[in-house]
Parts: C-alpha cells; sequence; structure tokens
C-alpha cells in the first residue's frame, strides 16, 4: 500500500467519521439512497432527511412501487430534485430489470439513472467491497493538492489525470475504510476555505502545502472571455421629471421600466428631436457603467439630457413621464436604478456634483 494510501485509512479510523447512519451497513440499496443524498448536500442536512426516506421506503421494492409525489414529498427541502426521480426510477428499473436485486458491479451500478462514475465507485466499493476509485469534488480538490495537478479540475484533461492519479493511489486491501477516508478528510480537512492543514494527516507529503500554494489549488474555473456590447442611456429630464420606457417583453430586462437606449451619443439633439419630437436644452456625459450579463457585458454610458418641453410621445403606452424620485423606486434593471437614485441623491440632480461623480467613476 503506497504511504498515501496508508496515511489515509489510518487517519479515518482514528479520526474519520465512522457512525454515520448510513455506515455499519452492507446494505447497497440503504448506501445508495445516501450516495445520491450525499451528491450535492453535505452531511448534516442529509442525516435527519435520510432517516425520514429510509423509515418510508426501507427497500427498493417500496420505493419502485410509490407514487412519485410521494418520493417527492419526502425529498422536498432537499433540492435537485432530479435526484429524485432518477432514484425512483432507478428502482424501478432494478425491479424490472434485475429481478429487484441491486446491482453488483460498479459498471452495472453506472448504469443507474442518476449515478456517475464516482458514485458507483463508492457503492460498489462500500456494499461489496469492490476496488474502484471515487473522485468527487472533493476528492479532486485533495489530489489536485497533494499531487500539484494544475489546471481546473473540470477540464477533460485535468479530470482525466486525476481519475488516473485516483486508480493508481487505490489500494488493494481496505478500500472502504481509504475511500471513506478520501471523502472525510476533504469534506473536513482539505476544504475549499480555511483548510485545516496542521491536523491533516498528509501534511508533510502535500505539494501545495509544502510549496505554499494551499489556497490557490485547484485552479478555478477559467473566465470565459465574454462580448461587450455598448449602450447610450438617455435620462430625458424636463423640470424634475424623467422619462422611462417598457421593455420588450423579451430579451435582456424582459418587460422592466427602464431607459431610452441609443445606439450613439453624437448628434444627440438630432437624434432625440426626430425619435422624442423635442428640442435638447443641455446635455452631460455621466459617469459610464458596467453591467455583467452571464452571456456580454454591457458599456453603459448613460447621458443627462435636459429637453424644453416635455416630449408628446410621452404620452404613448409603453412610455412614462415620472418625477424622479418616484422613477428611482420603481421596478428597474439594476443598474438603471443605480443611475436614478444616484441623480435623485445628488443634490436633486445638482449639475456639480453630478459631474464630480461621474469624474471619479472613470
Ligand atoms: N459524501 C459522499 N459520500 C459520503 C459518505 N459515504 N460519507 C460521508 N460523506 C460523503
Amino acid at each position: 500500500m503506497s504511504e498515501f494510501a496508508r496515511r489515509v485509512a489510518r487517519w479515518q479510523q482514528r479520526a474519520g467519521r465512522n457512525d454515520l447512519p448510513w455506515q455499519g451497513t452492507r446494505d447497497p440499496y440503504a448506501i445508495w439512497v445516501s450516495e445520491i443524498m450525499l451528491q450535492q448536500t453535505q452531511v448534516a442536512t442529509v442525516v435527519p432527511f435520510y432517516a425520514r426516506f429510509m423509515a418510508r421506503f426501507p427497500g427498493i421494492a417500496m420505493l419502485a412501487a410509490a407514487p412519485l409525489e410521494d418520493v417527492m414529498r419526502q425529498w422536498s427541502g432537499l433540492g435537485y430534485y432530479s435526484r429524485a426521480r432518477n432514484l425512483h426510477s432507478a428502482a424501478q428499473l432494478i425491479v424490472t430489470q434485475h429481478g429487484g436485486v441491486f446491482p453488483r458491479s460498479r459498471a452495472e451500478i453506472e448504469r443507474l439513472p442518476g449515478v456517475g462514475r464516482s458514485t458507483a465507485a463508492a457503492i460498489a466499493g462500500f456494499a461489496f467491497g469492490a476496488r474502484a476509485a471515487i473522485l468527487d469534488g472533493n476528492v479532486k480538490r485533495l489530489l489536485a493538492r497533494h499531487f500539484l495537478v494544475e489546471g481546473f479540475p473540470g477540464e477533460r484533461a485535468v479530470e482525466r489525470e486525476l481519475w488516473s492519479l485516483a486508480e493508481s493511489l487505490l489500494p488493494k486491501r481496505g478500500v472502504a475504510t481509504y475511500i471513506q477516508g478520501l471523502m472525510d478528510l476533504g469534506a473536513t480537512i482539505c476544504t475549499t476555505r480555511r483548510p485545516a492543514c496542521p491536523s491533516c494527516p498528509l501534511r508533510t507529503t502535500c505539494g501545495a502545502r509544502v510549496a505554499n500554494r494551499v489556497e490557490e489549488l485547484p485552479a478555478s474555473r477559467p473566465r470565459r472571455k465574454v462580448p461587450t456590447r455598448a449602450t447610450v442611456m438617455a435620462v430625458l429630464r424636463h423640470g424634475g421629471d424623467v422619462l422611462l420606457e417598457k421593455r420588450p417583453a423579451s430579451g435582456v430586462w424582459g418587460g422592466l421600466w427602464s431607459l431610452p437606449e441609443l445606439a450613439t451619443d453624437v448628434d444627440l439633439a438630432d437624434i432625440v428631436a426626430r425619435r422624442f419630437g423635442c428640442d435638447v436644452r443641455r446635455t452631460d456625459r455621466l459617469a459610464p457603467m458596467r453591467h455583467a450579463f452571464s452571456h456580454f457585458t454591457l458599456e453603459i454610458q448613460p447621458m443627462l439630457i435636459d429637453v424644453d418641453a416635455p416630449p408628446p410621445q410621452a404620452a404613448e403606452p409603453g412610455s412614462l413621464w415620472l418625477p424622479l424620485e418616484t422613477a428611482s423606486t420603481a421596478a428597474l434593471p439594476a443598474p438603471v436604478k443605480r443611475l436614478l437614485t444616484r441623480l435623485a441623491d445628488s443634490a436633486l440632480g445638482d449639475q456639480a456634483s453630478l459631474l464630480q461623480e461621474a469624474i471619479q467613476d472613470l
């Protein structure tokens, strides 16, 4: 056995978790249910749900025969509800295709809906003593740190490297203790934030610890480069009132009230005259703003535009001419709300202080 595996297994027996409700059994059904619940949920949350679930559905046949709504009700509060749907349909599949007997091999277990390679290995290991490597998120982090695996673990090449490490470290015997030890270490010691390195049985061999890189490994998801789009937002102002427009129902900020947008800030007077039918008395360039959407970044150039008279179009549906204070409290997109609130706050639109803010923002 490698020194790595020996330390993990010894630590598990000495300091790991050994009295959880799904431990001390080799019933594959009980272990399967626990592993599915533990996929995206912490142990402390799972414990009471697990007890209720097992009391209501003590075996595969009862789960398979239950209406899906009953299963969903038992799952209610645990989140990630596809887990419950998969559990239910997997139970039915075990009844119809495996005669109600839980499959024994990792490969067969992996074919059940909702069961990936790592979960299948854990079930096969805990229930049948199978020798199969696990690699959940916690174990990825632990291995990446200990063996200085560079790159984001969600990337295929990095994940492949981690799997091959996980396979190569697997001891010949005592696999259940070892994989439980990996899980426990990953969940309680080698945590994402503020890992408890001084208590770690691997502290002397951990590459990240030795290189003082624990906080930076594993690498986080690379920031996708998102395109930017530019827009000019017009704060059309007459007296203390500003013009809001209702956005189309589809697209970003669908159906929200917002400021009119212009494609450009050159020849503003012409554009405003043509589009809103009113004369521009004065324009001020305000502080540019950025707003991040998941798929692009919006660069907003707000322009304060004082007009001579309320635009006649303001009477049209989809247009609203409101006092600035009222407008700023409407259900607006975040950056628009920020802009109008700032305007309302700055001495009721006092030009000097606004320009000052604009300069500071730049
Ligand atoms: N997370 C996933 N499986 C687990 C297990 N068997 N014990 C503790 N935490 C886990």
